[in-house]
């Protein structure tokens, strides 16, 4: 595809695509002609809920000025700074899941549902002030958005299941919301309610409701995706990487980066045409919607030497996994902090990691990439 057809049109799913690294990162740089507003797509229906349309109203699907005030309202939380602070709790959370593993499998650990989902989702939890015991609660939901996001599977049941899970967060928010409006604490939730814009305003209900559900959703799949894709590329490639990753901290940052490039864990975003484009000789019309394949981009030959290979010592990779432009993502400094935690609390417990099972499953969305569990010995 990316060779014969770059930018084409899938009739099936009434969208374009657009797969080479130059093309993805034209389109990221330039919001006025590419937005994310989904309103501005020529097939887009109003949920009959508001409830159900709430992440619409969140930084991910607005423009400039309003995405930048909205994304201010949290920004410097995510900051690497801010983030080393809280460093050394994050790293006794990480240990105490491995220590649960190592005392509970021994020898074999699934390092899914042993680490890689619970670390993630106590850290967000915890950042946002919301009990993380009710964990289970919040992977339900989150898988259930971010694969009805993919379109995979688009029956009425499933749909149905997608508007309920909105709806179930935003009922679990509400009662949070009201409980920071009265009580603030140093917390994100506490942060979002009380927020002053610059105009002096507050983020309606809306936009704090559709905050909170984002900041739960956004890096929670992404970030189980990243920490497995390490474990698997690592344990593919072998050799002596794990004695040479073992201890050095430049190495396994380096190392992550290459496999946000090689097994990019989110595979694709949309955006809407605001106005007709020509890309590649194509004529892309006003509210079409464009499927951008970061996956491929970040396996370009144009932009990186031997792109299928992993090379964990690639530097600098310039990949586009955590996206490019306004919408970078906000999370990424947590999201490499936290593999980078994962990973190194693994090689610190193992000598070399096995996966020990050869029929992994993939996740269900075509626009994550990961597998559903990951055994190792
Ligand atoms: C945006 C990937 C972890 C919060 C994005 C985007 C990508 C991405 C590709 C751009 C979306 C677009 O342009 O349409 C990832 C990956 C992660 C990860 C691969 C893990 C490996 C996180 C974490 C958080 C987070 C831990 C924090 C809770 C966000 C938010 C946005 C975003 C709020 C929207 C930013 C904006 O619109 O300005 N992420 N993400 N992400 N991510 Fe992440």
């Amino acid at each position: 595809m990316r060779e014969e057809n770059p930018v084409r049109y899938d009739a099936d799913r009434g969208s374009w695509d657009v797969f080479r690294y130059d093309d993805v990162k034209r389109i990221l740089d330039d919001d006025a002609t590419f937005s994310v507003n989904p309103r501005l797509a020529n097939d887009f229906v109003e949920p009959d809920n508001p409830g159900e349309g709430l992440i619409f109203d969140t930084m991910l699907f607005q423009d400039p000025p309003r995405h930048d005030e909205l994304r201010g309202v949290v920004d410097d939380q995510f900051r690497p700074r801010t983030l080393r602070e809280r460093e050394p709790h994050f790293r006794e959370l990480a240990h105490d899941l491995l220590d649960t593993a190592v005392a509970e499998g021994g020898d074999e650990m699934e390092v899914v549902s042993d680490l890689a989902y619970p670390f993630p989702v106590t850290v967000i939890a915890e950042l946002l002030g919301v009990p993380a015991d009710e964990r289970d609660r919040f992977k339900e939901w989150s898988d259930t958005l971010v694969a009805a996001a993919s379109d995979d599977d688009a029956s009425e049941a499933f749909l149905e299941r997608q508007q309920q899970a909105q709806m179930e967060m935003a009922q679990y928010f509400v009662e949070m919301i009201a409980d920071r409006r009265e009580n603030p604490r140093d917390d994100l939730l506490s942060r979002i309610v009380t927020a002053e814009l610059s105009d002096g305003s507050r983020l309606s209900r809306e936009e704090a409701l559709g905050m909170c559900i984002l900041l739960l959703v956004a890096g929670n799949i992404t970030t189980t995706n990243l920490i497995a894709n390490a474990v698997r590329c690592f344990a593919d490639a072998g050799g002596d990487l794990f004695d040479r990753l073992r201890g050095d901290e430049r190495g396994l940052t380096t190392a992550l980066e290459e496999v946000l490039r090689y097994r990019s864990p989110v595979q694709a975003m949309t955006r809407i045409a605001a106005e007709d484009v020509e890309l590649r000789g194509e004529t892309i019309e006003e509210g079409d919607r464009i499927i951008v394949w970061l996956g491929s981009a970040n396996r370009d030959g144009r932009q990186f030497d031997a792109a299928d290979e992993f090379r964990p010592d690639r530097s600098p990779t310039q990949q586009l996994g955590f996206g490019h432009g306004t919408h970078y993502c906000l999370g990424a400094p947590l999201a490499r902090l936290e593999a980078e935690i994962a990973l190194t609390g693994l090689l610190d417990r193992t000598e070399e990691i096995r996966v020990a099972d050869d029929d992994l499953r993939p996740t269900r969305s075509s626009f994550v990439y990961g597998v559903e569990s990951l055994p190792i010995r």
